[in-house]
């Protein structure tokens, strides 16, 4: 099974995205996540992301495709993977199409979470992640039980940089120019389910389940 989470930032891939690779047992590929791993680390790759992360803009589509593609071609995603934050642009969506017929997989569904602004704005600014397993919370809707605690792995929380205010209000830009044309251009392949992402977290879980059981 090959699965795109699709959605704005803060729209709660993320969150569903933990929940559905460990109940459909699927390779987990973040994009924001690797590229984080890589400012962390100090490589070449993070040093080039590190600028556009900070100022909410996108990563080059180049430099994107290679991770994603390096990725896939790994063993470990023969048995299904779940794309999440990528693809962001209509070059990536079509460079992701083209690694995949040379594959020969199908990509099996998108599935995009709609929400909406003020409540993207109040999620983004209130989200804690864990340090030590990536973890995410939030400090109103989703609180860990002890204040900045994982509650999975007893690691300390943080606050994302780009997840402040002024980068928010960037990054939902740049995802309303480069990313939302993506809805039409899956919903064109007959690829895509739009979610009601502004409901409770088990409800929006309940429902992507339905629609991947759905498939199988
Ligand atoms: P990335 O890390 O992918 O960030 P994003 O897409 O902006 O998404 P977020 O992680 O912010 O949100 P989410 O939808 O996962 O929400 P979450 O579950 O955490 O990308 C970061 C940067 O990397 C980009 O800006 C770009 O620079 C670069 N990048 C990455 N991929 C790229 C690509 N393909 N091309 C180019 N550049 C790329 O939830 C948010 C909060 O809400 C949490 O606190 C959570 O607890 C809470 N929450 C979740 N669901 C609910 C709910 N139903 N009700 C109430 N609260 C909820």
């Amino acid at each position: 099974m090959l699965i795109i989470l699709l959605g704005p930032p803060g729209a709660g891939k993320g969150t569903q995205a933990e929940r559905l690779v460990h109940k459909y047992r699927l390779v987990y590929i973040a994009t924001g996540d690797i590229l984080r791993g890589a400012i962390k680390s100090g490589s070449a790759l993070g040093q080039q992301a590190r600028q556009y992360m900070e100022q909410g803009q996108l990563v080059p589509d180049d430099v994107v495709v290679g991770i994603v593609n390096e990725r896939l071609l790994e063993p470990d995603c023969e048995g299904g993977a779940l794309l999440d934050g990528f693809p962001r642009t209509v070059v990536q969506a079509r460079a992701l199409d083209q690694v995949l017929a040379a594959m020969d997989k199908p990509l099996d569904r998108v599935v995009h979470i709609s929400v909406n602004e003020e409540e993207l704005i109040a999620r983004l600014t209130g989200r804690r992640v864990c340090r030590e397993c990536g973890a995410t919370y939030h400090t109103k809707f989703n609180p860990p039980r002890v204040r900045n605690v994982c509650d999975q792995c007893g690691g300390e929380l943080y606050q994302r940089e780009d997840d402040s205010l002024a980068t928010v209000t960037e990054r939902l830009a740049v995802y309303r120019k480069q990313t939302e044309p993506l809805i039409e251009y899956y919903r064109q392949q007959d690829l895509l389910s739009t979610i009601n992402g502004n409901q409770e977290i088990e409800q929006i879980f309940t429902q992507i389940c339905a629609i991947l059981d759905a498939m199988e």
